[in-house]
């Protein structure tokens, strides 16, 4: 048996997670079972936990050593350290995640740090990617800026040379996204001046509708959120007109086949962090028991920075 979280269903305001003993993990043979030492709460994984049945196994970010490699010889050796990403179950002390999506990480970067980096990282890595946004003089705007992925979005952006403009809803984020790399931070969508090769919009509803005709002829906006959780509407007779050749993608992390290359891009993120040039932004970690605070503070967005769950 091994020790882990599961959702308790709770609609009263009570407890979202429970600790449970489940049945030991057994691995397909592409998957490598991998002794958690650390896995960080996404603020998204905590609102699928507000709606989860009772018994549902929580947990996207897991970092922590290989136990057992992959049989089929896909992902890394047993022993090696990996950060990874699932769509549900990396909050319990052995996980078992498809080999192609561990990504080695070096032996300095601490798993709490790295627990911060998989779904994250991987979202604006791959929405600036999609967007053709992470190349010298490109203008890109980033919305939700001051979340956990438009913050990583924005310092992968800035490193690459791009112009980013940083929107967020509310004051008092202008010095620390200048910090990592922003170039102008506006405040609400009636500000936004210009237009812009990408858009990266996790945000969604009245804000995307708004940044939509902002896109430039022949440029990209990258879907990928809806923290909103309202409808978008826009003037598309507008914009086939002024955006002649743009493109609105939507980007979905955990529907991208293993084989995807995500082994290279966790190791790349991870790299950058050890570096210090990248800031994943992962708070202090707390003992996996005490979990029940760390998602009250993800709910209510008091933490600046990613609850970690340690485990031990
Ligand atoms: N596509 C994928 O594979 C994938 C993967 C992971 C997450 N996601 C989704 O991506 C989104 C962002 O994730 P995250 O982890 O970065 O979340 P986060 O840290 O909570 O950031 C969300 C950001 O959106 C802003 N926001 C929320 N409601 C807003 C509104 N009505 N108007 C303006 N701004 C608003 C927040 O502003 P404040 O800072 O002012 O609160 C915050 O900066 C979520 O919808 C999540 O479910 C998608």
């Amino acid at each position: 048996m091994i020790r882990g979280l599961i959702a308790t269903g709770a609609t009263d305001g009570g407890p979202l997670v429970a600790v449970a003993e489940l049945p030991e993990p057994t691995a397909a043979a592409d998957e490598a079972v991998v002794a958690v030492e650390a896995s960080s709460v996404n603020h998204g994984e905590v609102e699928w936990l507000t709606q989860a049945a009772p018994g549902w196994r929580p947990g996207w970010d897991v970092a922590g050593r290989v136990l057992r490699a992959a049989q089929d010889g896909s992902g890394p050796p047993a022993g090696t350290r990996v950060a990874g990403f699932l769509p549900q179950a990396a909050w319990a002390e052995r996980t078992l995640v498809p080999g192609l999506r561990l990504g080695a990480l070096p032996e300095e970067l601490p798993a709490a740090t790295a627990a911060a980096i998989p779904v994250a990282g991987l979202t604006a890595l791959r929405a600036l990617r999609e967007a053709g946004a992470l190349r010298a003089g490109s203008r890109v705007l980033v919305t939700g800026a001051a979340g956990a992925i438009g913050r990583i979005a924005v310092q992968l952006a800035a490193r690459a040379g791009a112009e980013v403009t940083a929107l967020v809803r509310a004051g008092g984020h202008a010095e620390a996204l200048t910090a990592l790399g922003a170039a102008a931070v506006v405040e609400g969508t009636g500000a936004l001046d210009g237009s812009f090769d990408a858009i990266l919009d996790g945000v969604a509803g009245p804000v995307l509708g708004a940044c939509l005709p902002a896109v430039a002829p022949g440029g990209s906006v990258v879907l990928y959120g809806d923290a909103s959780h309202e409808p978008t509407t826009f003037a598309s007779g507008e914009l086939f007109l002024t955006a002649p050749g743009a493109r609105i993608c939507a980007l979905r992390m955990d529907a991208s086949p293993p084989q995807d290359g995500f082994a290279a891009d966790l190791s790349e993120l991870a790299a950058l962090v050890r570096d210090g040039v990248l800031d994943v932004e992962a708070a202090d970690p707390v003992d996996w028991r005490e979990a029940g605070d760390a998602i009250a503070a993800s709910r209510s967005r008091r933490p600046a920075r990613k609850p970690v769950l340690v485990w031990s």
